[in-house]
């Protein structure tokens, strides 16, 4: 298999953070990656330090906590922190003063004084925070963010997003009082910004738990967002679906003057209003009167694009996408519209700190 990463010579040592579910997969990645290498694994509760053993991580490697880490004499440059959001802060705040650069999970903490804490300090240190939106990082969502950036479709004026699974989670997830709009709508709310370029100022939200639901807090929520510009976002999410699945990405019907685009099931149609635009369009081809798009190539999808991103940052000694500023802006549209769902649907105006946080 070619790997594109591996033109690059820079190997950056890891201290990971967390071996649950999410932790272990993640082991892989790095594993995988030409410019990271792990360097030590914190975990603090012993039957998971044995699962990561079981499954192949050297003994040498496992450690109960970054203290003994260090003490044994464990060099790093990046931490990758997979634990829980509500330890975002104090794992990440230890991983900055022990001189590490970071990439932690999404949400980057579970309240915004968290996450504005981490990204001030991480200024002041001088250390670079990146958060893994994971969901830009692949061929449908690039495919998406380049014909909204191309004007395709012109502009946009109203959008339409709709996300159902039903995953069998069992761990903290279960616990969380929202865990869709939180531990998932994150992911969309981000792309919204990120892929689309609209940044939401006000919006409401209702979140209900269906009898079925295996989570204890809100498994399924409606989210309905504006810009400064007036685009209307519509956003419906569910963890607990007993209809058809979506994709993990969701399907979107964004619609522009001149047309729209639809991305769904990993594929990216276009439709427009004149039948002159449907004639050609590089890179597309007509289908049932509509344009079917070629997705862009991605030489690093997902967390290896993560990783990607992150290691040319470190490199080129910027600020990486997804960076801890720009996504106190995601973080501020999700804990916003917990807002509002606790407020019975009221509209939450979002600050004006908030609104420029990424710019
Ligand atoms: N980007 C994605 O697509 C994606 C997918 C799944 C999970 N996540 C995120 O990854 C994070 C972890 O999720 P998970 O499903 O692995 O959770 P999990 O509960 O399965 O595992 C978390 C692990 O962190 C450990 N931990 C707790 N405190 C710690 C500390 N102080 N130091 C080191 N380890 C500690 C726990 O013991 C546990 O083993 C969450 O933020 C979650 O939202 C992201």
């Amino acid at each position: 298999m070619t790997r594109p990463d591996l033109a690059v010579e820079t190997t950056r040592g890891v201290i990971q953070f967390g071996a649950g579910s999410w932790g272990m997969s993640w082991l892989g990645k790095i594993e995988q990656s030409a410019h990271f290498e792990l360097r030590a694994l914190i975990e603090p509760v012993a039957g998971a330090r044995e699962a990561a053993l079981a499954a192949g991580v050297a003994p040498d490697l496992c450690f109960g906590g970054l203290d003994e880490a260090l003490a044994a004499g464990v060099e790093a440059q990046v931490g990758v922190v997979v634990t829980p959001p509500a330890t975002h802060l104090a794992v990440a705040h230890e991983a900055m003063e022990a001189g590490l650069d970071l990439l932690v999970e999404k949400p980057l903490a579970d309240t915004l004084e968290s996450a504005r804490e981490l990204v001030d300090r991480a200024e002041e240190l001088g250390r670079r925070l990146m958060v893994s939106q994971n969901y830009r990082f692949k061929r449908a969502p690039r495919t998406v963010q380049r014909l909204v950036t191309e004007g395709a479709v012109g502009r946009i004026e109203q959008v339409r997003i709709v996300y159902q699974k039903d995953p069998p989670f069992a761990d903290f997830r279960v616990q969380m009082d929202e865990p869709v709009i939180i531990d998932m709508a994150v992911h969309h709310l981000d792309q919204i910004r990120g892929l689309l370029g609209l940044e939401p100022v006000r919006l409401r939200a209702r979140s209900w738990n269906p009898s079925w639901s295996r989570f204890r807090g809100n498994a399924s929520a409606l989210i309905e967002m504006e810009t400064a510009e007036g685009v209307q976002i519509i956003y419906t999410g569910s963890w607990c679906s007993t209809g058809a699945e979506t994709t993990w990405d969701g399907e979107w019907d964004i619609q522009g003057e001149r047309g729209g685009i639809l991305w769904r099931q990993n594929q990216v149609r276009l439709s427009f209003t004149s039948v002159f635009d449907t004639v050609f369009l590089p890179g597309a081809h007509e289908r049932d009167g509509t344009m079917d798009v070629d997705l862009d190539p991605v030489p690093l999808e997902e967390r290896a694009g993560v990783l990607g991103e992150l290691h040319a940052a470190l490199d080129e000694e910027r600020v990486p996408e997804t960076h801890g500023r720009d996504n106190l802006r995601s973080l501020a549209l999700v804990l916003a519209a917990v807002e509002s769902a606790r407020a019975d649907g009221a509209f939450v105006e979002l600050a004006p700190t908030e609104a420029t946080a990424g710019k």
